[in-house]
């Protein structure tokens, strides 16, 4: 660091700095007979000490504060060292030695002034080069790119879902992950030792011994129909995107964690041809109005009649075969894919949410975004949803 004291402590040379010389201690604060100075070869070596010092202390001076205080320590007319040097030595010598110690000085003062003002031309030119790097834009360079971010390919397939059922006067709810037996089950008119269970066999909280109730994931977004019909009475128009968690063992169609879009539409006078076109109506928009469809008979436990719901083959068109001869293999031949289920909402679930079965009537459907994202985007693994893989990612801005 820069030894400010140095340079700034009036006599020279200090004692207050470590690379002072041994024997250098206010040195020019006293006169040449207080040295025992006699010679003229004593004086050249004191001389020579002060120019060895001279030379470090430039050396210090790097910018315009540092150099004026260099300056006024070697050239400052009460006490900087050439002062104190004529003071202390010149006027004080012998008539002899003044001689030699007039000449030294002047060579030192030379030397010492061409020195400081060679200082001042360097540090000047030095600012002004930082100055003018500082200034210098080139615009000729790019840009900074800065990476933006887009939305998951879910999300766009989540975002278009909603679009279609805003248009036809549905709204967007949304429940919780973690659920009770009650509303993914129960309440759904699945009792306790129902078979389709088995399908969803799930994770289970572990909870601490005497909770209330159970918890688990949902595995399925159908609790928020009984959950918004609790809340609301009809008429009710309702999809409720989210995340659904299944013990599935991980391949190219199975995930543990995938999503859902839950669909609940109950009034009065609802009919199985309310439900088709509305159903097809939304198939339409999303995969465009050349796909055909078509139902199904189906059993779930919630509705009644249930389908399922098929769309023509988006590969093949609906003709089976595929572009280059053979059987296409994503339809398998059959030129059908099936697309999710649905049905008219079972009277028993009425029950579980205080509504009069006699007086209401709805369909309800079920289906599963990451399956209706692949076949819409030709993708063929599941799992690249959840890899995150930016390579994926970019390919859906
Ligand atoms: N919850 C069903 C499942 O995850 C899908 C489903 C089928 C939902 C029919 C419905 C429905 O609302 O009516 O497999």
């Amino acid at each position: 660091m820069f030894q400010r004291q140095a340079l700034c402590g009036a006599p020279y040379p200090g004692t207050n700095s470590a690379t002072n010389m041994a024997s250098s201690e206010n040195k020019t604060a006293r006169t040449l007979a207080d040295l025992g100075v006699t010679q003229p070869t004593q004086v050249s070596a004191l001389f020579l000490e002060v120019r060895t010092r001279f030379e470090s202390d430039s050396l210090l001076a790097r910018d315009e504060s540092s150099w004026k205080h260099f300056r006024d320590a070697w050239l400052g007319r009460k006490s900087g060292v050439l002062t104190q040097i004529t003071d202390h030595w010149l006027k004080t010598a012998t008539p002899e030695m003044k001689r030699v110690v007039g000449a030294a000085l002047n060579e030192l003062r030379a030397h010492v002034e061409s020195q400081i003002e060679e200082r001042r031309k360097a540090i000047e030119s030095g600012t002004q080069e930082t100055a003018a790097a500082r200034d210098r834009f080139d615009l000729s360079l790019p840009g900074v790119i800065r990476p933006l971010g887009s939305h998951h390919l879910i999300g766009q397939v989540f975002q278009q879902i909603e679009d279609i059922f805003f248009s036809i006067g549905f709204s967007v709810v949304e429940g919780p992950e973690i659920e009770t037996p009650y509303y993914n089950f129960e309440a759904l008119n699945i009792p306790e030792f129902h078979p389709v269970r088995d399908d969803m066999d799930t994770f289970y909280l572990d909870l601490p011994k005497g909770a209330a109730q159970p918890l688990l994931l949902r595995t399925h977004t159908s609790p928020m129909q009984i959950r918004t019909m609790e809340k609301r009475q009809p008429p009710v128009r309702v999809i409720v995107p989210g995340k659904v968690y299944r013990r599935d063992n991980p391949d190219a169609t199975h995930s543990f964690i995938f999503h859902q879009v839950e669909g609940l539409a109950v009034d009065q006078d609802i009919t199985f041809c309310d439900f088709t076109g509305t159903i097809e109506y939304f198939v339409k928009q999303f995969f465009g109005a050349g796909v055909k469809t078509r139902f199904r008979p189906s059993y779930f436990p919630f509705t009644e009649p249930s389908v399922e719901f098929d769309v023509s083959c988006i590969f093949c068109g609906g003709s089976g075969s595929a572009a280059g001869g053979g059987t296409c293999s994503k339809c398998k031949g059959s030129g059908w894919i099936e697309l999710f289920g649905a049905g008219m909402v079972d009277p028993a679930v009425y029950g579980f949410v205080k509504y009069d079965a006699k007086k209401v009537s709805g369909f309800a459907f079920g289906m599963g975004i990451d399956r209706l994202a692949m076949l819409k985007y030709g993708i063929d693994d599941i799992q690249v949803f959840f890899q995150n893989d930016v390579r994926f990612l970019r390919q859906f801005p």
